[in-house]
């Protein structure tokens, strides 16, 4: 089924859950995370945002409204941003039934709570900072999450766990806070600048409009901070066909609401 080029059936692409099985069930919520494992998707994809007492919560939007029902809940608190409510009150939101009645009582996930349920399942995770201008210092908290829920040790920094952002700026922190853990820069940086993203950032995560054979090539022929050549995931792709061509592209990863049509396609042969 696959053009010329590599062929995917014997290259490892590996499909991402986008904030959790999110074509399935409420994004980016626990429920999320055992979609994917009940497709058999090794892979998660989340967004973390900082609470007013610094608690992490798993959420893509700055805001709650979106995807609970705090309006409802907190009519009076507008803008709703994540910012301005406390943990405790976060708590209180259900995150599920936007999506369908069945997910009623969902909530939006703590870090700590997002990585028990991954580690439940022998998961991997890989950890987007949403909007790091929002929250100083939000680099250190989410890595003093990690090592208090166990996410520090070698194995987990080797095999389990990459750390994505827009934000350059954010992956140069987490790097320089603790170099040993593998991070992502979501963008498409020109060629001629690869090397420099290169000092901090393990892969290159491009939109998948914007992967070319030629791109795969350059980011292919420079060397991450940890010595080995960039890696490439691609975002978001949720049909069988361009899943296959990014595969035929050569890319690592393909980040999709529909990992398990993404498995399909680019396993097929
Ligand atoms: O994983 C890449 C993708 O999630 C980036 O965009 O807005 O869905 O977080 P967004
Ligand atoms: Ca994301």
């Amino acid at each position: 089924a696959h053009a010329a080029g590599h062929p995917a059936a014997v290259r490892d692409v590996v499909a991402i859950a986008h904030r959790g099985a999110s074509a399935y069930s409420p994004e980016n919520t626990l429920a999320a995370v055992d979609a994917a494992r009940d497709l058999g998707i090794i892979w998660v994809e989340n967004d973390v945002q900082r609470t007013r007492d610094g608690e992490l919560v798993v959420l893509h939007d700055p805001t709650l409204s979106r995807t609970t029902n705090v309006e409802e809940v907190f009519p009076d608190r507008a803008p709703w941003n994540v910012a301005d409510f406390t943990a405790a009150e976060i708590a209180r939101l259900d995150a599920g039934s936007w999506f369908g009645p069945r997910y009623a009582g969902e909530r939006v996930p703590t870090l700590a709570q997002f990585l028990d349920r991954i580690s439940d399942h022998h998961q991997k995770l890989l950890l987007e900072i949403k909007k790091p201008e929002l929250y100083p210092g939000i680099e250190q908290d989410i890595l003093d999450t990690l090592r208090e829920e166990g996410w520090l040790d070698a194995y987990h920094v080797r095999r389990q766990l990459i750390v994505q952002s827009f934000s350059a700026d954010a992956l140069r922190r987490v790097h320089a806070l603790k170099p040993a853990v593998k991070t992502g820069f979501l963008g498409t940086p020109d060629p001629d600048e690869l090397s420099a993203y290169a000092r901090f950032a393990d892969q290159i995560n491009p939109r998948y409009t914007t992967v070319t054979s030629e791109y795969v090539d350059a980011v292919r022929a420079v060397r991450g901070p940890h010595g080995r050549r960039l890696e490439m995931f691609t975002w978001t792709v949720d049909d069988g066909p361009t899943a296959a061509r990014m595969a035929d592209l050569g890319v690592d990863g393909v980040i999709s609401n529909r990992p398990d049509v993404v498995r399909d396609a680019v396993s097929a042969g």
